[in-house]
């Protein structure tokens, strides 16, 4: 099928990165988001990347809303579900959402419409048990900020057919993306191995190895990374950090992958980075 309409639903972290990433690329975006209050600051964060984008030469156009008039944003899924061509699901990793979620979009989108996760722990094999066609439910992974980042992991679930994942890299691919097909393995493979260097980052801040600021100074000094490992958990979100973290340790059996407490108190707290304002660092 050829995709015009992306519908996107969530506009937190990640749902807002696709939008903006989608609109620049020319397709037509339904963004979803029940939240007043997540559906302007989405909008806001989107203006100001889009701003800064132009202003550094990275885009063609001229102003934000040229690519901003694409979008056109919702409370009710119900809305929008029928003029999809195409499904990038992005709200937060709880089940019952995303099972709440896929059998809407099973019901209401039409026929062999594909339905992508941007899950980064959930297996794709689970949601698509959700519909009646998991043939066309796949897992599209992206990278926080989604609007620089490169890759793409399509993640396939047991009855993903090719069909889907032809598609869906043709998706990723016209977004500027690059594809990488894995199979759907707790974590896929991104998260499997980053989630256990931030995980241990935080279990050295715990035991005072050193503060924070040091601890990723170090990794961003020592291994050349462009972050140290706390302060892009913050930017990813400490919550998302922990629930990769109890998917990879209760699916995987593997003790290496216990949670660090630090890290669950702080997510107990609510201090859960960036977006709360505190999480390893605090932010104004
Ligand atoms: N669209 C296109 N390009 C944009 C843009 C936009 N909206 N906004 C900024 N850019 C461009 C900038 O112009 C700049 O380009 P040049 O370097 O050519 O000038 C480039 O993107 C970087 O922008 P900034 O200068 O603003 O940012 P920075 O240099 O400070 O880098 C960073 C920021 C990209 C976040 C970098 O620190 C980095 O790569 N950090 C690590 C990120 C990472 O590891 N992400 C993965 C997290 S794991 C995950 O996401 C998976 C999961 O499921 C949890």
């Amino acid at each position: 099928m050829n995709v015009e309409t992306l519908v996107v639903v969530g506009a937190g972290t990640m749902g807002r990165g696709i939008i903006e990433t989608a609109a620049v690329h020319g397709l037509t975006v339904k963004a979803v988001e029940p939240s007043d209050r997540q559906r302007e600051s989405a909008l806001g964060a989107i203006e100001q990347s889009l701003a800064k984008a132009i202003k550094r030469g990275k885009l063609e156009i001229k102003s934000p809303n040229e690519a901003l008039s694409r979008v056109t944003w919702h409370a009710d899924l119900a809305d929008v579900a029928a003029v999809a061509d195409f499904v990038i699901e992005a709200v937060s990793e709880s089940p019952s959402l995303k099972e709440q979620i896929f059998r809407q979009l099973d019901v209401q989108t039409r026929p062999h419409v594909v339905l992508a996760s941007n899950t980064s722990s959930i297996s794709i094999t689970r949601i698509a048990a959700f519909t009646g066609r998991p043939e066309s439910v796949v897992g599209m992974h992206f990278f926080n900020p989604v609007p620089i980042m490169q890759p793409v992991e399509i993640v396939r679930g047991v009855k993903t057919s090719q069909s889907t994942i032809d598609q869906t890299r043709q998706l990723a691919e016209r977004l500027g993306k690059q594809a990488f097909v894995v199979a759907d393995s707790p974590g896929f493979v991104v998260n499997r191995v980053w989630l256990p260097m931030i995980n241990e980052a935080a279990f050295a801040l715990q035991e005072g190895v050193a503060d924070a600021a040091t601890i990723d100074s170090l990794m961003k000094l020592g291994c050349n990374h462009p972050m140290g490992p706390l302060e892009l958990a913050d930017l990813v979100g400490l919550d998302v950090c922990l629930a990769i973290a109890q998917v990879l340790h209760r699916e995987l059996g593997d003790p290496k992958f216990r949670p660090c407490p630090l890290l669950v108190r702080k997510v107990d707290a609510g201090q859960l980075g960036c977006k709360t304002g505190e999480g390893f660092y605090k932010y104004t």
